[in-house]
C-alpha cells in the first residue's frame, strides 16, 4: 500500500491544470450504456474511480480504450446488464448504471452498495424513482433487480439527491411519455449529464433548475464526441491549499462559475482572486480569517470541500463553525486533523474549530477521498514530517495529486510499502 511522506512549510507558486470532473465523467460513462453506440469522451481524468467504471462497463460487455485523457467506448456489444458486488462495493457511483441498464435492457441487476466510511448512504430515492417509472424493483441476494419498461411519471424527491436525479434522468430519456422530476439536484455534474443526453438526442427541459421535464424519445444517436467539464472540487482543493500555505498559484482549465460560493468564502478568509476566463490567479493574504460554512446542495457550499475547509480553518486567526447538512457523519478527518495539532470539537454534525498558530507532523490515516485531501493539505502546512497512509483513497478522486503539488513547490513523496 502506498503512503505519502510530506515535509510541510513550503509556500506554493506556479500553475495547476485542473482535470476533468470525476463526478461528471462517471455518470456520463454509465450513460453510454443507454443506447448501443460509439462514444468519445475527452478530458477524462485517469483515476482509480474512472478505471473502476471502465471495468464495470467491460463486465457489462462494452469495449473501452483510454489514453491521454481520451476514452473511446463501444457499447454495441453489451449483453450482460449486471453490476457485481465486487465492483460496486469499491465505488458507490457504480450504482449509476441502474437507470441506463433498465432503459436499454428493461432489466438491471445491480448490487446494493452498502455503507461507507461516513454513514449509511441509502439508495431509497433511486428505487423510489424506478418504481414511479413503473418498473418492478426487487431485492434478490443483495442485488437490486429492476424489470420492465419504464414509462413517463411524476417523481418528487423529498430531499435533493445527485445520484437519484442521475438515475431517474437516465431511466426516463427513452421511457414512453413525459417524466417530471421535482426537487431534482442541479449540481454542475447533473447539468453536464443533461448536456450529454441532450446531445445524444434526449428531450430534457429545466436544466440548472430543480424541476426537470423529460419527454421520452424512441431513438438516440449512436455516436457522440463529448468533453468532460473541469473538476470544481479539485480546483477548490488547490485554492484552499494555497490560502493555507501562502503563495501564488494560477489554475487553468477551471470553470469559476461552478465555484461561486467557494470563491466568496475564500475571499472572506483572505484570498485575493483574479478571474479571467477559465483561469483563476490566487494570492494568499496576511493570515487566514475564520469563516463559517454550512454545506448545502448546489449552489451551496459543497460537502466535498468540507474536510479541506476544516484543514484551512484549523490555522485561522480565530474560531469557526463548520456544519455538514448533507452528510451529517462525514467527519472522520476530525480525529486525524487533531493528531496534527488542530483543535476541533465535534457535536453531532457541527465542528467547532479553534484556530491554532501551528500544526505539527504526525502519522495519519486517510479514510475517504476528501478526508485524505484535507490531511495532505494540513500536512503541507505543518512543521516537520507527516506520513499519510491508505492513500488509495486520494487516488480514487485526484489525478496525479503529488505531481501537481510538486510542480508548485510542495515537498511530497509517494512511497510504496
Ligand atoms: C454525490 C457525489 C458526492 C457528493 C454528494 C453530495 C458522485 C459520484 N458523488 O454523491 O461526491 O458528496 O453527491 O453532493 O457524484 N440520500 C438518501 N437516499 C438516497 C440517496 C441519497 O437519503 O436514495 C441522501 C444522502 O444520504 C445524503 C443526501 O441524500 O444525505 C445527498 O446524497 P446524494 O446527493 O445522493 O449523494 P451521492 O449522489 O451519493
Amino acid at each position: 500500500m502506498d503512503k505519502f511522506i510530506i515535509r510541510g512549510g513550503h509556500p506554493l507558486s506556479g500553475d495547476v491544470h485542473i482535470s476533468g470532473a470525476k463526478n461528471a465523467v462517471l455518470p456520463i460513462m454509465a450513460a453510454t450504456l443507454i443506447t448501443p453506440g460509439h462514444f468519445i469522451l475527452r478530458n477524462v481524468p485517469d483515476l482509480r474511480d474512472t478505471r473502476t467504471m471502465r471495468k464495470l462497463l467491460e463486465i457489462i460487455g462494452a469495449k473501452v480504450e483510454f489514453s491521454n485523457g481520451v476514452m473511446k467506448i463501444d457499447t454495441t456489444t453489451c449483453n450482460n446488464p449486471v453490476a457485481p458486488y465486487e465492483v460496486v462495493k469499491t465505488m458507490r457511483a457504480s450504482f449509476d448504471v441502474l437507470g441506463p441498464l433498465a432503459s436499454r435492457f428493461r432489466y438491471a441487476k445491480v448490487s446494493l452498495p452498502g455503507g461507507c466510511a461516513w454513514g449509511p448512504r441509502p439508495v431509497d430515492l433511486h428505487l423510489k424513482a424506478m418504481k414511479a417509472l413503473g418498473t418492478e424493483v426487487t431485492l434478490e441476494e443483495g442485488y437490486i433487480v429492476v424489470k420492465g419498461a419504464a414509462r413517463g411519471a411524476d417523481i418528487n424527491f423529498e430531499i435533493s439527491s445527485v445520484g437519484a436525479t442521475k438515475n431517474a434522468l437516465m431511466a426516463a430519456v427513452k421511457a414512453k411519455g413525459k417524466t417530471v422530476i421535482q426537487n431534482a439536484a442541479c449540481e454542475p455534474e447533473i447539468s453536464a449529464l443533461i448536456d450529454f443526453l441532450t446531445a445524444l438526442g434526449a428531450d430534457i427541459t429545466g436544466q440548472d433548475s430543480t424541476r426537470l421535464c423529460i419527454t421520452g424519445v424512441q431513438e438516440l444517436r449512436n455516436e457522440l464526441d463529448f468533453t468532460i467539464i473541469p473538476d470544481r472540487i479539485e480546483a477548490g482543493t488547490f485554492l484552499i491549499t494555497n490560502l493555507l500555505l501562502g503563495g501564488e498559484i494560477r489554475l487553468h482549465a477551471v470553470n469559476p462559475g461552478h465555484l461561486s460560493i467557494v470563491l466568496n468564502k475564500l475571499q472572506e478568509a483572505g484570498s485575493e482572486l483574479e478571474i479571467s476566463g477559465n483561469s483563476i490567479l490566487a494570492k494568499s493574504g496576511a493570515g487566514i480569517r475564520p469563516v463559517n460554512i454550512t454545506t448545502a446542495p448546489y449552489p451551496g457550499f459543497p460537502t466535498d470541500l468540507q474536510a479541506q475547509w476544516m484543514a484551512l480553518m484549523s490555522r485561522a486567526t480565530g474560531d469557526s463553525i463548520i456544519i455538514d447538512e448533507i452528510y451529517r457523519d462525514r467527519f472522520t478527518h476530525v480525529a486525524e486533523l487533531n493528531r496534527l495539532g488542530a483543535k476541533i470539537k465535534l457535536e453531532q454534525n457541527v465542528a467547532i474549530v479553534e484556530g491554532v498558530s501551528q500544526l505539527a507532523g504526525a502519522p495519519v490515516m486517510s479514510t475517504d477521498i476528501r478526508a485524505s485531501a484535507s490531511l495532505i493539505i494540513a500536512a503541507l502546512a505543518a512543521t516537520g514530517v507527516t506520513e499519510v497512509s491508505r492513500i488509495y483513497h486520494i487516488d480514487r478522486g485526484y489525478e496525479k495529486i503529488e505531481t501537481k503539488l510538486k510542480n508548485i513547490g510542495a515537498d511530497i513523496e509517494r512511497v510504496s510499502t
